[in-house]
């Protein structure tokens, strides 16, 4: 959660006004991150001091704040100010309010100043540690723990460098985090570091860059002001109440390479890409414990110590993601753009895998371990919200053409369980961002047990992603909205593709799979299709703004449509709604049926057609009037609608690919009727860092 972005150059001139719609255009990029309060750090004109600029609410509100004290923060002055940190806070510790609004500080004098995006988990221990040492706190985050402890080092070791600082921070630091920090001692200065939350930097250059990488140096720089303490940097260093917080000693530096040295750069740390595409598309996406410093132009990477398999460099990467994608077009809302984005967004996920003319499916980023694959105990889908919906939406086609018991889990719920996990189990991690925290604990939980991790993400680079073994990337392009729609598709369909990947060699399946291909070669036309509906959903949608709840129907295939309606309705228009199994109507739900409730069915000419039917008597009898998602011109199941969504039939295993977007539609229609923030919606936020 919170989204981080920083910018830092050496000999570029710029204004105070240039750098602060540097950083404030950042946020508006990571602002699906968390949109509580906003806040940015900058040097002032003098470099003896920072601005911090705070708003509770949207980087907009902070945006208007910055331009109405244009005149007492020198916008104007081309100084030498180079550096500004900024921050988009999603609040865990503490209401949103200015005051807990990052960048936090560690004085009053600005000494030191940091944005944080994840939860440090000992604050308490370090917080009492603190103030025994006579620091007051201002604040209710964890955060500002984190901006005193720099300080309390600082006072024990002012020669120190502003990078050997932050790494004696992060050893006391437990819980996830990504840090940026500035500091009036080090003007011009950036350091930043990360555990457990993503942190990249992007890199600008005027010409092309002479390298690809940027070394890493294990250990201490050669400043060497200090004498050496004794040797404790390989002990272990929690704080937690022991009284006193060491200090770890300096390690000396090994690195065969020179740091990134040309003065002509400009830096931008970000926690994702989409805040630094427009500037550049170079990156490097940080290891958990690396710490970069950026001094005099010169960006360095560290780490503390360096074990058997740490690579020399961490290289560049040339991400692929256009402006474009990140912008909303002709569309009022990144939502809405996404949703119709699906008729594209399915074929670039299945572009290069699934072969129309051959039949045949490939999927090059797990092919090496399907053998292995093959060979396991069970599957495991593991996931959150939206995510776990895509799970449990192709877990029957799953179990059918791999013949594997196949378990769905909730990552949160699967960690709490202490789920028992063996060698041989092949756990699946699906995640939209490749971020998500407890998503993240689970793919830990299950590779400390030896299982083969295959992450099913949307985000190159992230953390999900770079700790699986194998996985698919399901290429649905960036999705900014904060519900998730078009990633829900493009996850079903690369769990569709696994499945026919590991049916391939089975004959009795031959005619299942050609028809699922067939299925998958009509999707896109279909799905326009469906999106012609548009008009007609927003209709339905003036008939039920109004009212409290909506119950959402189905089984078998189109189950997850149900749940996953469900979550949309919830979480974009603040109405209770209810995705129910048709089969557990009589079993209790049933009671909530009366001539007022809003139901809504799902009825496709699937294998539970006629358990469908049933269920949908059971509403009618009990003066349910309910709305049907059905198949286009099935006029028997119609007759018993007041109101129905015609939908094309394809493979019943596909079928909910296409009943899932009318559920998007109507969740964004109705969320627009009731006057709610599609994209930000309240209490939420994109990629969710902490458990
Ligand atoms: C709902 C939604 C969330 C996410 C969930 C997991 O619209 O977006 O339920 O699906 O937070 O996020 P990822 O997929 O990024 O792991």
């Amino acid at each position: 959660m919170c989204g981080i972005f920083a910018y830092l150059n050496y000999l570029t001139p710029k204004s105070r006004k240039e750098i602060l719609e540097l950083l404030v255009n950042g946020l508006k990029r990571l602002e699906y991150r968390g949109y509580d309060s906003a806040g940015v750090a900058i040097d002032c004109p003098d470099r003896k001091d920072m601005s911090l600029i705070k708003k509770t609410g949207k980087v907009k509100l902070l945006e208007d704040e910055i331009n109405l004290r244009s005149v007492e923060l020198r916008v104007d002055d081309l100084s030498d100010n180079h550096c500004g940190i900024a921050h988009t806070r999603w609040a865990t510790h503490g209401v949103p309010s200015e005051v807990n609004s990052h960048p936090q500080r560690s004085d009053d004098g600005h000494a030191f100043v940091v944005v944080h995006n994840g939860i440090v988990t000992n604050y308490k221990e370090v917080k009492t540690f603190l103030q025994k040492k006579g620091y007051y706190f201002e604040s209710e985050t964890d955060t500002e723990v984190i901006a005193k402890l720099i300080h309390h080092f600082y006072t024990l070791h002012p020669k120190y460098s502003f990078r050997e600082l932050v790494e004696q921070v992060a050893q006391q630091l437990e819980g996830a985090f990504a840090l940026c920090f500035k500091s009036k001692h080090y003007p011009g200065e950036c350091v930043a570091t990360r555990r457990g939350s993503p942190l990249l930097v992007g890199i600008k250059t005027k010409s092309q860059l002479a390298t690809d990488h940027i070394p890493i140096l294990y250990g201490k720089d050669d400043t060497n002001r200090q004498p050496k303490e004794p040797d404790s940097a390989h002990k272990e260093h929690r704080p937690h109440g022991r009284g006193d917080i060491p200090v770890l000693s300096r390690v000396e530096s090994t690195s065969e390479f020179q740091p990134l040295e040309d003065k002509s750069v400009e830096y931008f740390f970000a926690s994702d890409a989409s805040a630094v595409i427009e500037h550049t598309n170079r990156v490097i996406y940080f290891e958990d414990d690396d710490v970069a410093a950026v001094k005099d132009g010169a960006l360095s990477i560290h780490r503390l110590r360096r074990s058997m398999d740490d690579p020399h460099a961490r290289e560049i990467t040339i991400v692929k993601m256009e402006l474009q994608q990140i912008m909303k077009g002709n569309y009022d809302c990144f939502m809405q753009k996404e949703i119709f984005e699906q008729q594209e967004s399915v074929i670039n996920t299945m572009r290069g895998r699934v072969n129309f003319e051959n039949k045949t499916v490939t999927l090059g980023g797990i092919k090496e371990y399907i053998p292995e694959v093959k060979r396991c105990r069970r599957l495991m889908l593991i996931g959150c919200g939206t995510s776990y919906h895509s799970a449990i939406a192709t877990r029957q086609l799953l179990e059918e053409l791999t013949e594997l018991p196949v378990m769905v889990e909730l990552a949160s719920d699967f960690l709490d369980r202490t789920t028992p996990v063996f060698r041989d189990d092949v756990c699946f991690f699906i995640s939209q961002s490749g971020e998500t925290a407890d998503t993240l604990m689970a793919l830990r939980y299950c590779k400390q047990r030896g299982a083969l991790i295959v992450g099913i993400t949307n985000t190159v680079g992230s953390s999900i992603c770079r700790e699986s073994h194998c996985g698919v990337h399901i290429n649905a392009g960036p999705e900014i909205g904060v519900a998730s729609t078009k990633a829900y598709t493009s996850q079903f369909i690369s769990l569709v593709m696994f499945a026919l990947v590991m049916s391939e060699d089975r004959l009795s399946q031959r005619q299942r799979r050609l028809d699922i291909i067939e299925g998958l070669r009509n999707l896109d036309e279909q799905i326009r299709q469906v999106l012609q509906l548009d008009k007609q959903v927003q209709e339905l949608a003036k008939d039920l703004y109004q009212q409290k709840s909506l119950l959402i129907m189905g089984r078998g295939f189109n189950f997850a449509t149900c749940l996953e309606g469900a979550l949309k309705v919830k979480e974009l228009t603040y109405m209770h709604s209810e995705g129910i199994m048709a089969g557990e109507l009589k079993h209790g739900p049933l009671a909530l049926v009366d001539h007022n409730m809003p139901v809504l069915m799902i009825v496709m000419r699937d294998p539970v057609y006629t358990k469908c039917m049933n269920a949908l008597q059971q509403v009618t009898a009990r003066e349910g009037r309910p709305i049907l998602i059905c198949e286009t011109g099935d006029a028997e199941t119609m007759a018993f609608a007041s109101k129905c969504l015609e939908i094309p039939r394809t493979v019943d295993c596909l079928q909910g690919i296409l009943t899932v977007i009318p559920m998007q539609l109507l969740s964004f229609h109705i969320a627009v009727l009731r006057g709610c923030n599609v994209d930000c919606p309240r209490n939420l936020a994109k990629s969710v860092t902490v458990e």
